[in-house]
């Protein structure tokens, strides 16, 4: 069977296959907190980043950045996971938005884009499309931080990068400015899982897309 004549909800592609997983409580890659290098990067800045985060889900991060007085924009495009993200998030002053990333379009370019589990969570056709998605949001010394599931594993979601597949996403129009490993993974992603750091560079080819 080809994908497109799959049920949606069997296609991660699809909003609805999110929703399922939401509904049913089945949502293995929610950390259910604040990851360490992701906290120490937000302490560690002089001044506020005008922030978009990408396949939010719960949207911990976003309540961490609304309480250090960032501008957070969270987006999703399953309906059921904006649902949880509000009760996470009552009370905390964050743009909720229902929508697809490759459509979306910012009425303010961002100065940050927080990744975690978004890119893994894509189908690998829609790869180039999300790094130039990146590239068009992005100014230029803007910046792309967060987590990468760097391995091999071919079957997702999550869908495992290996870092030259993502240096030929990358590259063109960022530069990497901090790699590591990461300490603190939930089991999904242990052992497996890097802290990373990219600037839209200066010169970079804008994106056509
Ligand atoms: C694996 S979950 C990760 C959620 C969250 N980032 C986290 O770390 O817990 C992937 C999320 O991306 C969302 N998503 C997938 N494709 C999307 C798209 N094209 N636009 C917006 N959200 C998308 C899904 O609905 C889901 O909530």
């Amino acid at each position: 069977m080809n994908d497109s004549a799959k049920d949606p909800s069997q296609r991660p592609e699809h909003p609805d296959f999110w929703c399922k997983r939401f509904g049913a409580g089945q949502t293995p890659w929610d950390a259910g907190r604040v990851p360490a290098d992701f906290a120490a990067f937000v302490a560690t800045r002089n001044a506020p980043l005008t922030t978009l985060i990408p396949g939010c889900g719960s949207g911990w991060e976003a309540a961490c950045l609304a309480d250090a007085g960032w501008p957070v924009t969270a987006l999703d495009f399953s309906p059921v996971a904006v649902a949880r993200a509000r009760e996470v998030l009552a009370g905390h002053a964050v743009e909720l938005v229902c929508a697809d990333f490759f459509t979306y379009r910012p009425a303010t370019p961002p100065d940050l884009i927080y990744e975690r589990a978004f890119l893994c969570a894509l189908p690998r056709k829609l790869w180039p499309d999300w790094a130039a998605g990146l590239a068009r949001l992005l100014p230029p010394g803007g910046l792309l931080a967060g987590y990468f599931f760097v391995c091999d594993q071919l079957k997702g979601p999550p869908f495992g990068i290996t870092q030259a597949q993502l240096d030929e996403l990358l590259a063109d129009a960022f530069e990497c400015i901090e790699d590591r490993p990461v300490s603190d993974s939930i089991p999904v992603f242990a052992g497996r899982e890097r802290w990373q750091l990219w600037r839209r560079r200066q010169d970079g080819r804008p994106a056509e897309r």
